[in-house]
């Protein structure tokens, strides 16, 4: 399908003034400038209005401040706006906070998402089922648990075994969009993506939070051995992959997507800290490496992540396009020239979270 015959629609992003929802929202509006995109988004502590800046000027675009477990809210919007595709991304995102507090991460993740699926069951029921209709759940590789040095990588066949209360409730979702295609034959599809990178990510997560701690002269800190292993894909790339997708993809299936780029922590952190002692010549502590201190591990911390994304490469012809060096490289420089976006993020609440999990 040419983008001429493409016809237009109208999606309903859940989680868009987040992380991987944001770069979702932008790609997409710079991709298909025709299709009508509103997000719902609660606002809490990870979502960012200033990740949409630009936006609110274009006539296609709309924000809603809420919460996907607001039932008459979902259903109204559904509505009122005649959705034909769903991209859920709403979630609470980090397992350090699902350890300390596991309750919002059920009440969303699983309520959130049963609220969704219920309110698109009735509404795509009333539109009379119409076949281009899709509900895009994006989930995450940490559902299949951790994986030995020499296993084989996740892919959708991999057994489920989620091991943080993040996770678990991942897991929890994805069970129930599975049933919605089975039991209702609703257009469901899942895909679970390994760990991402890129502009926009929450200072608590482990890149942004190495830029922002070199940049402010703070120890660097690295769970348990630091030999943890993770497979990094640019944000660009995910979003790629969910566009084919999208467009491509039969409902009612899986799809695990990785960048084939697995990194022990402890090289990941000091591949950023030369790549800050490189672009940033005025470092508080040069070389920022200095930093890096070994700190308590992380409750039940999974050992390795790796994805074979296989199925998504050959049946959907999906590849990244950005190589783990140049993604860094793009992202570090982001948080170099974005301090302006990051420096609000430490409030009170970040400080007494950070205090919390790191003394
Ligand atoms: P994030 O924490 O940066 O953003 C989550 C967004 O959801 C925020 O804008 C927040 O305000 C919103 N939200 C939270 N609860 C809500 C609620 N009840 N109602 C409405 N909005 C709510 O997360 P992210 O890193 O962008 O992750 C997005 C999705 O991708 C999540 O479902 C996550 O499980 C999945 N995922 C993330 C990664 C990753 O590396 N970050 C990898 C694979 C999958
Ligand atoms: O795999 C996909 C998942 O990736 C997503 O589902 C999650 O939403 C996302 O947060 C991410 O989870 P991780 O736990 O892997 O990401 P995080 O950035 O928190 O940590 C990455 C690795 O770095 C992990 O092994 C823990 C370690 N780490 C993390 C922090 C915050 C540290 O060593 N020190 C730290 O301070």
């Amino acid at each position: 399908m040419t983008l001429a015959q493409r016809q237009p629609h109208t999606i309903l992003i859940t989680g868009g003034a987040g992380f991987i929802g944001s770069n979702f929202v932008h790609y997409w509006c710079n991709h298909y400038p025709g299709d009508r995109v509103i997000v719902l988004d609660a606002l809490t502590y990870a979502g960012n209005l200033n990740n949409l800046t630009d936006l609110d000027t274009r006539p296609n675009f709309r924000f809603v401040k809420g919460n996907i477990c607001d039932r008459p809210l979902v259903s109204q919007l559904l509505t009122e706006e005649a959705i034909d595709t769903v991209v859920h991304f709403a979630a609470e995102s980090h397992v350090d906070r699902s350890i300390l507090g596991p309750d919002a991460f059920i009440q969303t993740n699983v309520v959130g998402t049963f609220t969704l699926l219920e309110s698109f069951r009735h509404h795509w029921v009333e539109r009379g089922k119409p076949e281009g209709d899709r509900f895009l759940h994006i989930s995450t590789d940490e559902v299949y648990g951790s994986l030995g040095s020499t296993d084989s990588a996740f892919n959708e066949r991999t057994a489920y075994a989620p091991n943080s209360p993040y996770s678990a409730s991942k897991a929890g979702s994805d069970h129930l969009v599975r049933a919605y295609f089975h039991t209702y034959g609703m257009p469901t599809l899942i895909t679970n993506c390994s760990n991402n990178y890129g502009p926009y990510h929450f200072p608590e997560k482990l890149i942004p939070l190495m830029c922002i701690n070199i940049l402010l002269g703070k120890p660097l800190p690295v769970y348990g051995d630091g030999q943890n292993i993770r497979d990094w894909l640019y944000v660009e790339d995910h979003c790629s992959a969910l566009d084919r997708v999208l467009h491509h993809s039969p409902p009612g299936e899986t799809y695990t997507i990785g960048g084939n780029n697995e990194v022990k922590n402890i090289d990941l952190v000091t591949m950023i800290c030369n790549l800050m002692d490189e672009l940033s010549p005025e470092l508080p502590v040069h070389p920022a490496k200095q930093l890096i201190t070994f700190v308590k591990d992380r409750p039940g911390h999974d050992r390795r992540y790796a994805i074979d994304s296989t199925k998504l490469r050959t049946q959907l012809n999906w590849q990244p396009s950005v190589t783990l060096e140049e993604g860094l490289r793009r992202t570090v420089q982001w948080y170099l020239t974005n301090s302006n976006w990051w420096q609000p993020l430490l409030s009170e609440e970040y400080q007494a979270y950070y205090k919390t999990v790191y003394t």
